[in-house]
């Protein structure tokens, strides 16, 4: 595709510090929100001239409630299609979930619940076929009061039968089937493929670069610290340049029961959350989430999986160099030189963003060579600094604070306690760092903060400039250029507030000055179009603001940058994630996340995408959206 006239690095530094000289000071401190730089001079400008580039951009959705909110909603001249849904069968010899009596020996055929991120990988491998592909979905958690009768938050830990926790452990993981679309543009899955799999908390998975068989991923289970069973907590990912899938693990910490019994771990696992934090059953019935047993287990979670979705018998690598942290996702860049640089935000409030960048260069004739390629490289993590630009500071053992004076020995070291090594670094904490991705058009990098409620007024800085920060922001990075080629590699360059989320005169939001079509709360997973449009599936509108959540677009140039408008809606209780396009637009792949969230299986908020008056729970699912007639959706 032809890439936008780029302009150079030192014109747009220019332009920026002059905006941000004009700007400083417009908002006075003392409110919600203290004066930066961040306010570009259009803040003041009242009137939007016309844009033809924008007419194409679909209808928006009303926000809605009452009985609609119990189903989804899409833009005038768009249909949707529920393509899988929690249950369904992966292959022809299972059944669908009965609900009412479910089998845990059924789920590890059948797609797994609380689908999160999304991937369209096109066959045959390496083609941009748009309609015939493999679709790969991580399922992030399980929601045991949503998913069986008689279950409450408050009863779960105690009340779950052995068949009911099995289920959860086979419902956790990442779910691939072949799917294809008819003449008519209806998706269906192919039970027969031999490409359909599920990956759950009992599949072999192994470790690999340099945290791999070290003593402090070594258990009773696994002497070798190096083999592991299952993935978990599995939110967002990314796709490699060479077919693979990326699956971050997160809230790791949630599945581990009791105290800190490990003294040379204590400090480590204190910084991930993990102790006295349990919140799910699996414990009764895997021994590996007993603190007081397996007092290393927690060290072979939080990290990125890399899965062969092309290669069903493949094993799922657990990518240590990528560092282990509450994985959001795993966005891959390729850089002006070759070297592949993959992009990571820690998600929880206070903690910080992540590159990582290989040390070898990928080969688009040879993809097979990229094999390994993301177990040597260096990971960096982001200062953002009130100049206007961010610096990448490299976690190297050896190197600055990372050295056996604080306890480090090795880069095994660092890896595992990434977090740690990041803050001897004097990294800037965020307010919930979430999805990354570039822009296809203009190769910047964009990264959405979703919210953060404990920031006080006392740690405001530059690039989290509100404090009780509950609707987030998202931030802009400008990529240098070689020739016409972008520097991912960069250690240093611009970036900016892109816009800040909630509404206009109630919350502080801010879209460049103007009055967006429909405002967005809690920006989570994002996407580009083959225009460059930026797609933001938002997660905690509705708890925040009563307004469902949905997937929203925007210009990211020209006078309608960062005015939102919504495409999509959830049910109530639902939050929207995954959202990923064929290569020619012509569909977008929805991921519906815990839609009934907050109620139970036996009063269930809504029973989407079930008839409302059957007797099923709601279902996470994911929906296939195409316009009328067909055509790409960004029109
Ligand atoms: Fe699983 Fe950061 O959302
Ligand atoms: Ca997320
Ligand atoms: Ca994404
Ligand atoms: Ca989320």
């Amino acid at each position: 595709m032809q890439r936008a006239k780029r302009q150079t690095l030192e014109s747009i530094i220019e332009v920026r510090t002059t905006r941000r000289q004009a700007m400083q000071g417009i908002l006075a401190a003392g409110g919600a929100m203290t004066a930066f730089w961040c306010y570009p001079a259009e803040a003041n400008s009242p009137a939007l001239p016309t844009d033809a580039g924008f007419a194409g951009l679909p209808h928006v959705v009303s926000n809605v409630a009452g009985d609609e909110a119990a189903t989804i909603g899409v833009a005038d001249g768009f249909e949707t299609q529920v393509l899988l849904a929690w249950g369904d069968p992966l292959f022809a010899d299972v059944e669908p979930m009965n609900f009412h009596n479910p089998s845990a020996e059924d789920q590890k055929k059948q797609f797994g619940y609380n689908n999160d991120f999304v991937a369209f990988m096109p066959l045959p491998r390496g083609s941009d076929n748009s309609r015939h592909g493999l679709l790969c979905v991580n399922n992030e958690y399980t929601i045991p009061e949503l998913m069986f009768a008689g279950i409450t938050d408050s009863n779960k830990l105690e009340r779950l039968s052995e068949n009911q926790i099995l289920l959860e452990k086979a419902a956790h993981g990442h779910s691939i089937a072949e799917i294809t679309q008819d003449d008519d543009g209806h998706w269906r899955i192919i039970k027969e493929s031999h490409f359909n799999r599920r990956i759950t908390l009992d599949t072999e998975v192994r470790f690999s670069g340099p945290a791999a068989g070290h003593d402090r991923l070594k258990t009773t289970q696994d002497p070798t610290g190096k083999k592991g069973a299952g993935t978990l907590n599995n939110c967002s990912g990314g796709v490699t340049p060479w077919g693979t899938v990326l699956s971050g693990e997160e809230n790791f910490h949630e599945y581990f029961v009791g105290a800190l019994n490990a003294p040379g771990e204590a400090e480590n696992h204190a910084r991930y959350g993990v102790g006295n934090a349990c919140d799910s059953a699996i414990y009764r019935l895997d021994q590996r989430f007993h603190l007081d047993q397996a007092p290393c287990e927690p060290n072979r979670f939080g990290w990125v999986a890399e899965i062969d979705p092309y290669h069903p018998d493949s094993t799922p690598v657990k990518r240590t160099a990528l560092g282990r942290m509450k994985h959001e996702g795993a966005a891959t860049s390729i850089s002006h030189d070759g070297r592949v640089v993959v992009y990571m935000g820690d998600d929880e409030t206070f903690e910080y963003f992540y590159k990582f960048v290989t040390a070898g260069t990928f080969d688009p004739k040879n993809p097979r060579a990229a094999k390994d390629l993301l177990d040597e490289g260096t990971l960096y993590v982001a200062k953002f600094k009130p100049d206007g630009l961010l610096d990448w500071l490299p976690l190297i053992f050896g190197q600055g604070p990372l050295t056996s004076s604080n306890g480090f020995s090795s880069q095994a070291d660092v890896l595992i306690e990434t977090r740690r090594a990041a803050d001897l670094m004097g990294a800037t904490p965020m307010d919930r760092p979430e999805d990354v991705e570039e822009n296809p058009v203009t190769q910047n990098v964009f990264l959405a903060l979703s919210n953060n409620t404990e920031r006080t007024n006392e740690q405001l800085s530059p690039a989290n400039p509100r404090s009780g920060n509950q609707h987030g922001h998202i931030i802009e990075l400008t990529i240098p250029q070689v020739g016409n080629q972008a520097d991912h590699t960069a250690l240093s360059h611009p970036w900016e507030i892109f816009l800040l989320a909630g509404h206009l005169e109630n919350d502080g939001g801010w879209y460049q000055g103007h009055q967006p079509e429909t405002w967005i709360s809690c920006p989570d997973n994002l996407t580009f179009d083959n225009t460059g449009r930026l797609w933001i599936a938002t997660d905690g509108f509705e708890n925040k603001s009563g307004i469902l959540d949905g997937a929203y677009v925007c210009e990211v140039a020209g006078p309608r940058r960062a005015l939102t408008k919504q495409f999509f809606h959830v049910p109530t209780g639902a939050e929207l994630c995954g959202p990923c396009f064929t290569p020619d637009n012509s569909t977008l792949f929805v991921a519906v996340q815990h839609p009934g969230g907050d109620s139970t299986f036996d009063q269930p908020s809504t029973r989407w995408p079930n008839p409302p008056d059957s007797d099923l729970p709601p279902r996470p699912s994911v929906v296939a959206i195409t316009r009328k007639g067909g055509g790409p959706i960004g029109g």
